[in-house]
């Protein structure tokens, strides 16, 4: 969700102006993900790199966190979104922190949407934790160290394989985003920024994702020929 610093400085807002905004715009896709066919969405709300914003800015976007999770529990709950939030929690405010912890025991009867908020997030900590947690094992996989970075980021079960990537606000990078689980996810970018990020916008990519042909290393399927020996 980038961009929302340029939508309200171009309109001579404060910068915090914008983040409220983002935050509607934020509900809009929420809303509109399940009837898009999307089962699991992750929001990069905050990332550690943001701790290097000004006091000021950083302090907004905690209150900003804060509110939306008392202000969107209730709406989750009717809804059947389960909220879970990805990230550290020990440099957050308590107040957000104990926060969280409501927001996710009270949604966690949702089966329609898994709604991930990342806070404090930054994929290659992520990656050094999970890494930390088999250190002194003998026979690291891939399938161990997606299950345990699934534990330390997902709150269980392998880390998912990421599908479709969206970047709102012109910039074409990951940002350190799930970077492993983003390893063969479509990537969309969209120049349109986050406060103005609406579900036809959404509706757009997860279009485009669908005529993607994901070959995953392999030949296209109408070139398909038994292998020698099969
Ligand atoms: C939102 O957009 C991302 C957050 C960290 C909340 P930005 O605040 O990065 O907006 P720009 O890039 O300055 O426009
Ligand atoms: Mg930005």
């Amino acid at each position: 969700m980038d961009g929302n610093g340029r939508w309200a400085e171009s309109r001579g807002l404060p910068r915090a102006a914008g983040h409220r905004n983002g935050v509607e715009a934020a509900r809009g896709i929420i809303r509109c993900a399940p009837d898009l066919g999307i089962g699991t969405l992750t929001l990069y709300a905050f990332s550690a790199d943001n701790w290097q914003r000004p006091e000021t800015e950083v302090r907004a976007l905690m209150w900003l966190l804060r509110e939306y999770l008392r202000t969107a529990t209730p709406e989750c709950v009717e809804n059947g979104v389960r909220l879970r939030v990805i990230g550290r929690r020990d440099r957050l405010p308590i107040t957000l922190m104990a926060g969280i912890e409501k927001a996710e025991e009270a949604t966690a009867a949702g089966r329609k949407l898994q709604l991930r908020v990342a806070i404090d997030y930054a994929a290659r900590e992520a990656i050094v934790r999970a890494a930390r947690a088999l250190a002194g094992e003998s026979d690291i996989t891939r399938e161990r160290f997606a299950a345990a970075l699934g534990a330390v980021t997902h709150g269980g079960g392998p880390a998912p394989d990421l599908d479709l990537l969206v970047r709102s606000g012109g910039e074409r990078r990951l940002s350190d985003f799930l970077l492993w689980e983003a390893a063969y996810a479509e990537l969309w970018f969209s120049d349109v920024l986050w406060p103005d990020f609406k579900p036809s916008h959404l509706a757009e990519a997860v279009r485009w994702y669908h005529h993607r042909e994901r070959r995953f290393g392999r030949v296209p399927a109408a070139t398909t020929r038994p292998a020698a020996g099969a």
